[in-house]
This record gives structure tokens, C-alpha cells and sequence, in this order.
């Protein structure tokens, strides 16, 4: 897909607004997963952005688009803008981006998505890194799922049975054999509904379902 910057798509420093090269990344992407799966689609999510150069008013944007991986119901699909001196035809890598779309029927309803077929090993290899990225990217959310859980159900029965945890200033006897201490400790008093809250929240994340789940 090419573009034309014109200053109603260019910023205060003459250069693209990155809004509208986001809006030319989505169609793109759109329609070539669109392409791929032959179903209406929408755009489940942009995983990743980089602008790694402005593009000047007057210079021809170049998208291209490639579904690199296909799931059962999402695609992902890498996006390329390239700006182009009109004048000299030289290009440069302005913008790469990583989106991920969803088939629907016209319900609503999630639709499976015919799989990538690989021609060649580059496209194969593209593909498994995006299955593996997507893999990666899942697994490191259910770990901070899990972490914030356990830290959340820890912090819950840590402050319903000794009904306080470190902050508040508190003296203390601290006996280690037969060396005794004492000392101030830091503590704060944390009433039983938050204990109890804190648990059934940490509960909920452990128990209840990730969002994307495969
Ligand atoms: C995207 C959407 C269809 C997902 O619906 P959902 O009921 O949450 O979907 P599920 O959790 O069952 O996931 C369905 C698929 O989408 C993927 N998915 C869902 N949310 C996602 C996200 N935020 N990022 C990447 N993939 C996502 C899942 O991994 C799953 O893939 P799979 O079928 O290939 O395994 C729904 O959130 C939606 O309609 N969002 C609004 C879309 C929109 O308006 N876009 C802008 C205009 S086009």
C-alpha cells in the first residue's frame, strides 16, 4: 500500500504524525489478514510499534504487510514502512509493527483461520518466531498472573493471622538462643475485610482463567 505524506497527515516539525501512520499500518495489516483468512477481521491488538525514522513531508510511504503467523481464530501480521525520496526513489525504514488480528463472522463469533502455508524457509522460520513470541509473551503474562497471586494471598494470611505486617514503629524482643534484643520494629495493623480481600483477590487470579488462552 503506498501513501503520499501530505501536510494534513504531517506534524509541527513537518514530519509524519504518528497517528495517521498508525491508521495506514492498521489498514494494511487488516487487509492482508483479511486476505489470508477471507472472513471480516478485527484488530485484536498492536503488540509492538517502532518509529525508527521520520518520514518529511512530500516523500511516498511504502507499507507493506505479511501475515506471519496464523492460530486458531488470530493471525498476527508484521508491517514494514518504508519512506521515499520522490526525487532520488532512495528508501529508508521508517516504522515497523506487529499486530494481531481476529476473525469474525458477522455475529460476532470467532472464526477458525486457514493455516500459513510456508514457501520458503525464511517464511517458516518467520513464522515459528511468531508463534514462539506469542508463546513467550503468554507464558511471561501468566507468570506475573501467578507471582501477583501468590504475593497477594501471602500478604492476605500474613495479615489475618498476626493481624499487622512490618511498617509501623513497635517494640520487640528479638531471642536468638540465649541472646536476647530488643529493638523497634516497623509495623502497620491490617483490619480482617482487607486481609480477607486480599486473599480472595490473589485466589481469584490464581483460579480464574488467563485472558488469552491457547
Ligand atoms: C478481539 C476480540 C474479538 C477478542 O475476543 P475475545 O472473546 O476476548 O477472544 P478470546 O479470548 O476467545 O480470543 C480469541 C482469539 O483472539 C486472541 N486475542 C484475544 N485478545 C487478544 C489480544 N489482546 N492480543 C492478541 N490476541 C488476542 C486470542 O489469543 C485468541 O486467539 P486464537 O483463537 O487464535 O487462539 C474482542 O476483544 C473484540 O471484538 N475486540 C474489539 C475489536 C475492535 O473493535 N478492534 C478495532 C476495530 S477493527
Amino acid at each position: 500500500m503506498t501513501q503520499l505524506l501530505l501536510p494534513g497527515d504531517a506534524n509541527a516539525l513537518g514530519a509524519a504524525f504518528g497517528g495517521s501512520v498508525m491508521g495506514w499500518i492498521d489498514i494494511a495489516a487488516a487487509v492482508s489478514a483479511q486476505r489470508h483468512a477471507r472472513q471480516q477481521v478485527v484488530t485484536a491488538s498492536m503488540d509492538e510499534l517502532h518509529f525508527h525514522a521520520p518520514i518529511k513531508i512530500g516523500f511516498q510511504v511504502i507499507l507493506r504487510a505479511r501475515v506471519m503467523a496464523a492460530f486458531r481464530s488470530s493471525m498476527e501480521v508484521g508491517v514494514t514502512v518504508h519512506a521515499e525520496d520522490p526525487l532520488t526513489g532512495e528508501r529508508e525504514l521508517t516504522t515497523s509493527a506487529l499486530l494481531t488480528f481476529v476473525a469474525l463472522d458477522r455475529a460476532g463469533s470467532k472464526l477458525p483461520v486457514p493455516p500459513l502455508l510456508q514457501a520458503s524457509d525464511d517464511e517458516r522460520l518467520a513464522g515459528r518466531a511468531g508463534g514462539a513470541a506469542q508463546s513467550l509473551a503468554q507464558a511471561a503474562g501468566e507468570a506475573m498472573r501467578t507471582l501477583l497471586g501468590v504475593a497477594l494471598v501471602a500478604a492476605g494470611t500474613a495479615g489475618f493471622w498476626f493481624g499487622a505486617v512490618p511498617f509501623k514503629h513497635e517494640e520487640t524482643v528479638f531471642k536468638l538462643g540465649a541472646i536476647e534484643a530488643k529493638g523497634t520494629v516497623d509495623k502497620v495493623n491490617v483490619p480482617k475485610p482487607l486481609s480477607l480481600g486480599l486473599v480472595v483477590a490473589g485466589t481469584a487470579l490464581l483460579v480464574l482463567p488467563g485472558r488469552r488462552k491457547k
